[in-house]
């Protein structure tokens, strides 16, 4: 099943109920200082959704260049907007993940490729992390942080996401869109398989993939790879 991007009166909701969960995002900035970001550095963000992440990274590290894409142009609209209101001069784009256009000037520009909460949402993963791997410059880092699939939960894990959805009665139709996330996305190793293939074709010189609940309170895959220096 594809899920399709994010529009109209959902992102908005989604929007409203990011910018209010801004210590979620945190967790996964700790994620980028410990992957090396820093100040003055080009970073590109995949599937950036209301761009959250941008207002955030660009508060704590002011001289980034930042590059939000998203393929739902409400939300590219709503994060231009959002970083209007904010007064913060950032850039964000339409564009697919899984495919290069509209990026071509951006090959091998950044020093730190990454997304947070949408590569289970895509259909050609591996297409995913060789765009990411293409945008980075030699020697940079990417890091993804997606949903894995509820066959891959370990006990704890399980009982963490039921406890999870438990705790959102108030929204029986999130509940739903939460667990169908769950239901359809990626195996752990599907994204081992897709990361792989990816390097194949951009050589890598590093690479971790490891499941943990931190940045969004149940299981989720974060995607390191750093790519071999020229
Ligand atoms: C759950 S949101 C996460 C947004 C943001 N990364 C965050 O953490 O707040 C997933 C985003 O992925 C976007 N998306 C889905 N498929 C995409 C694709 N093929 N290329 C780029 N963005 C895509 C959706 O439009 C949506 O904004």
């Amino acid at each position: 099943m594809k899920i399709e991007p994010i529009t109209g009166s959902e992102a908005e909701a989604f929007h409203r109920m990011g910018s209010q969960a801004f210590h979620k995002y945190n967790e996964f900035v700790d994620l980028l200082v410990g992957a090396g970001i820093a100040d003055g550095q080009t970073v590109v963000d995949l599937c950036c959704g209301s761009g959250e992440l941008e207002i955030i990274l660009s508060s704590r590290f002011p001289s980034l260049k930042l590059v939000g894409i998203d393929l739902s142009e409400d939300m590219v609209r709503i994060a231009r907007e959002y970083a209007a209101e904010q007064g913060k001069a950032l850039e964000f784009r339409h564009g697919d993940a899984q495919l290069l256009d509209g990026m071509e000037d951006l090959l091998e520009k950044a020093d730190l490729v990454v997304s947070r909460h949408a590569f289970h949402r895509l259909t050609q993963l591996s297409a995913a992390f060789a765009t990411m791997l293409r945008l980075v410059k030699p020697g940079g880092a990417i890091l993804n942080c997606s949903f894995l699939n509820v066959g891959d939960f370990d006990e704890p894990g399980f009982r963490t996401w039921v406890q999870f959805l438990n705790q959102r009665p108030w929204d029986s139709e999130m509940q739903l869109v939460w667990a169908l996330a769950h239901h359809h996305a990626p195996r752990l190793q599907d994204y081992r398989e897709a990361l792989a293939q990816a390097a194949s074709e951009t050589p890598v010189s590093e690479q971790r993939i490891w499941v943990d609940d931190q940045g969004y309170g149940v299981p989720t895959v974060k995607c390191f790879a750093r790519r071999a220096a020229a």
